[in-house]
């Protein structure tokens, strides 16, 4: 029995920020942008939580396959910009879906997490799990300094998720593999939670709420850690990266990518790229790609795709699977 991926839906925000309507916050242009990072717009919620977004992806899973929400077993959000800090943004959906059966939990590791998320799913359905939900949320834009354009420029909103079963199938993922790199977790930070009781006050900085990222610092480490966690995932398969139909990465940067691609000596073209439309959207930008490039029918059924994700930890993390 192996993990089948049954159904894969997304939403963003309806509102559209080009990089133009930026330039009105601050000192950038369309032009660097989109030479630097190849986005040309973002969604951005106008008030709508994570937890919205990721229940219009489930309630749309869940009617593309006419499954009941008393049918799931499990709930996993990857998100870094949850509603709350409790109740989970998992467990928040479950409520609205009244998935009784489904335990319900999210999971935090930045723009790996949906890649994290899908290795717990796989887990979970070796055990007494037959069916779940993985999905992938976030609302960076609340995490945004929107003053700052070394940052503001990169991130969206938006949500992506995906219908796992335990199921006899030539689907499945062959092989997979997570890192962590705390020792470099300065490079990108976002949503500082101060101490703050009647005992102790601490002097609160409040630009320690919003993304600040060494930029380079974050560039060199996906070029240089991605290709290594996927020659890791490759050598645990029969496959050679010539084999991998299609390569889906984390959606950060049109650059990023294009040097990961070269590094891999693959083409281009099989490199899946939306990250023009949507910016960075963190745990969200895997699923995003997977069902835009589904529903166009770029991705079949029995193909070999490489997932790769990295960013805040900083963490990485690779997934080798059969379609
Ligand atoms: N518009 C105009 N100018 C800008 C902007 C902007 N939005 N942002 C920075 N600049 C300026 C800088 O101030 C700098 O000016 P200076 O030379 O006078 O100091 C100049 O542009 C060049 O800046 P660099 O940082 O050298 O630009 P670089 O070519 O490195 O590109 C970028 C910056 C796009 C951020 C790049 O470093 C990058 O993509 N890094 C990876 C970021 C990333 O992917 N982060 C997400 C990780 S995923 C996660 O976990 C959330």
């Amino acid at each position: 029995m192996s993990l089948r991926i049954v159904q894969t839906a997304h939403y963003v925000p309806p509102k559209v920020v080009s990089n133009t309507d930026l330039t009105k916050l601050m000192a950038t242009s369309d032009e660097w942008i989109r030479t630097r990072t190849y986005i040309e717009e973002r969604h951005v919620s106008t008030g709508e939580q994570s937890s919205d977004l990721g229940l219009q992806v489930a309630r749309q899973l869940l009617h593309q396959a006419q499954w009941s929400a008393a049918s799931l077993d499990f709930i996993i959000v990857a998100t870094m910009s949850p509603d709350a800090l409790s109740p989970s943004t998992a467990a928040i959906i479950q409520g609205q879906l009244q998935a009784y059966q489904a335990l319900a939990f999210d999971l935090n590791a930045a723009c790996s997490g949906f890649i994290y998320a899908l290795v717990q799913a796989n887990q979970l359905l070796q055990g007494p799990y037959q069916r779940g939900m993985v999905i992938g949320a976030e609302t960076l834009s609340k995490l945004v300094n929107w003053q700052d354009r070394t940052t503001a420029v990169l991130f969206g909103d938006g949500a992506g998720g995906i219908l796992v079963e335990d199921q006899a199938s030539a689907s499945q993922i062959v092989a997979q593999d997570l890192r962590s790199f705390g020792t470099q977790g300065k490079a990108l930070t976002a949503g500082y939670q101060p101490v703050v009781s009647a005992f102790y006050q601490e002097s609160s900085d409040p630009a320690q709420k919003y993304f600040s990222m060494d930029g380079r610092a974050v560039y060199r480490f996906a070029t240089h850690e991605v290709p290594q966690s996927i020659e890791r995932t490759l050598q645990q398969t029969s496959w050679s990266a010539a084999n991998v139909n299609w390569w889906l990465l984390h959606q950060a940067n049109g650059r990023i990518i294009q040097a990961i691609a070269t590094h891999l000596a693959q083409p281009k073209t099989k490199f899946l790229m939306n990250v023009q439309h949507y910016g960075n959207t963190s745990a969200a930008s895997i699923p995003i790609l997977l069902d835009e490039s589904i529903r166009s029918q770029k991705i079949q059924r029995g193909q070999k795709l490489m997932l790769s994700g990295f960013g805040g930890g900083l963490t990485v993390g690779s997934i080798a699977l059969i379609y």
